[in-house]
């Protein structure tokens, strides 16, 4: 037998048992959601990589670009359709050719100079974040990136910032992450709407997709393809060790394939074949193992799955990632409304018991710092996790995953499980006793809180665990957000 094939007979043994595990609620074992076009990677260093990441649970990304000037949603206003979000706002609204030119030289007056990625690296650390993800080009082509191939850079000296000595940002970014241990992703956008090789200026663009046929001008659609090539490889090569291409950007696509987050095949205008074969194997051979995110199209370099900004109600069959912003939007808005941290731990506990990472965005201004909301929001959630962390990092899913406000975790390594009450108060206030149903855990060996140094007593009977809650716990002052209950059995 090959090491490969090896490989993957352990891991089809490692799934059934964990299905067939005696915790395991058959009912809610049925609802696992099985995807009908996840491909799993035969790289082995691809997989290795995809374990250690799935054990991370929690990342940061980061949208940012010259639209953080002003506040709007990044880049979409200057795509051509009709949809409230997408809406021009200010002096030139009013008329799509001057708004892009005025968009386009925002560039002229981009000056983050409060950038200091240590400040976020140290907040994102505290929190308990172990990865980030960053925005080196969205749609908009805006390169945050000192790229060769266009001018539209923050390293171009059109930009004032280009005079900084940490100008090359997302270069700046991520040596400061990686310095702290932090899993490395670049976000790349596959569409560019600057790019003249995408939206050719002989034609006005139409929508999102391409504005001309590539099937009828195949050497200008050759140029967009080795054009988004070359700026990967510069991404590949000249940022130090990566571990994460996030490509967005989805109907950029080969025509007839399925859309992994309908589960249907997408209708697109035009075939948009980006050849990602070959910017893959180029990728992978500059970073061994690098997992590729090619979102929503089904395949081989769609590594993870991405559900956005919801939680899918019962595990996935594979590996998965829920980004979802800490405001309302994915880049910069003034004044905009942050989620609570209670909010964002019950996100992270769901996300988790359901076996997936949480990717929590949070949009840089234009100074170059974030919205002290942001750093106060990551305190909270830090204090948290220093206590319950356990029961999220290096866990898997486990029935019946949740009941009511109950979410359990179970160790990968371990007999341990975890059961966290989510209080959605600060202070938690507990019952007389709580009730947990977890089939076939008689044998417990110890039950506590994490946090709190004492044994608890409890009553096993078929398929429940009832714990007694003494008296000083009922009302007690050193559980913030919510208590989780440690089970060794
Ligand atoms: C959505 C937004 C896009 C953003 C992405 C992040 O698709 O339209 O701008 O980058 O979400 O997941």
């Amino acid at each position: 037998m090959s090491k490969i094939t090896a490989i993957k007979l352990m891991k089809k043994l490692f799934f059934f048992s964990v299905l067939l595990l005696p915790l395991n609620n058959n009912l809610k074992a049925q609802q696992h959601q099985m995807s009908k076009s996840y491909v799993v990677p035969d790289d082995s260093l691809v997989q290795q990589k995809l374990n250690k990441w799935q054990d991370l649970k929690f990342g940061l990304f980061m949208h940012w670009g010259t639209y953080s000037e002003w506040g709007v949603v990044e880049s979409w206003s200057i795509c051509p359709e009709d949809e409230g979000w997408t809406q021009r706002k200010g002096p030139y609204g009013t008329d799509y050719f001057s708004y892009k030119k005025a968009y386009e030289n925002l560039q002229t007056t981009f000056n983050p100079t409060k950038f200091n990625p240590e400040k976020w690296v140290k907040a994102a650390k505290e929190a308990g974040m172990k990865y980030v993800i960053f925005t080196t080009k969205h749609h908009d082509g805006f390169c945050m990136f000192d790229t060769k191939q266009t001018d539209y850079k923050i390293t171009s000296t059109k930009t004032p910032f280009s005079v900084n000595p940490r100008s090359n940002i997302a270069s700046e970014i991520f040596n400061a992450f990686r310095k702290e241990n932090f899993m490395i992703g670049a976000y790349f956008s596959k569409p560019d709407w600057h790019s003249e090789y995408y939206w050719w200026p002989y034609f006005p663009p139409k929508d999102r997709n391409v504005n001309y046929d590539p099937a009828k001008y195949p050497e200008r659609w050759q140029k967009f393809k080795d054009y988004s090539y070359n700026q990967i490889q510069e991404l590949m090569t000249g940022y130090g060790s990566v571990d994460i291409l996030w490509l967005d950007g989805g109907w950029v696509r080969p025509k007839n394939t399925i859309d992994t987050a309908v589960e249907w095949q997408r209708t697109i205008t035009y075939d948009q074949n980006i050849d990602m074969p070959r910017i893959a194997a180029m990728a992978r051979t500059k970073q061994p193992g690098l997992i590729v995110v090619d979102r929503t199209v089904a395949g081989q370099y769609e590594n993870y799955t991405t559900p956005e900004q919801q939680v899918p109600d019962a595990p996935l069959d594979h590996p998965w990632e829920s980004c979802i912003t800490m405001g309302n939007s994915w880049s910069y808005v003034p004044g905009d409304s942050y989620k609570s941290a209670n909010q964002i731990i019950s996100l992270l506990v769901n996300i988790v018991s359901r076996g997936g990472n949480l990717l929590m965005n949070i949009g840089p201004g234009p100074d170059g710092d974030w919205d002290p909301i942001a750093y106060e929001r990551l305190k909270q959630i830090g204090n948290w996790i220093k206590i319950n962390g356990e029961g999220i990092y290096n866990s898997v899913a486990v029935a019946p995953y949740s009941e009511g406000n109950i979410y359990y975790t179970k160790s990968k390594n371990t007999n341990t499980l975890y059961a966290f009450i989510l209080s959605g108060k600060d202070k938690v206030e507990l019952p007389q006793n709580v009730l947990f149903h977890l089939k076939g855990v008689t044998k417990v060996k110890k039950i506590s809180l994490l946090g709190i140094n004492k044994k608890l007593k409890w009553i096993a009977a078929d398929g429940s665990i009832k714990i007694i809650i003494p008296a000083y716990l009922q009302t007690n002052k050193g559980l913030a957000k919510a208590a989780v209950f440690k089970i060794q059995y």
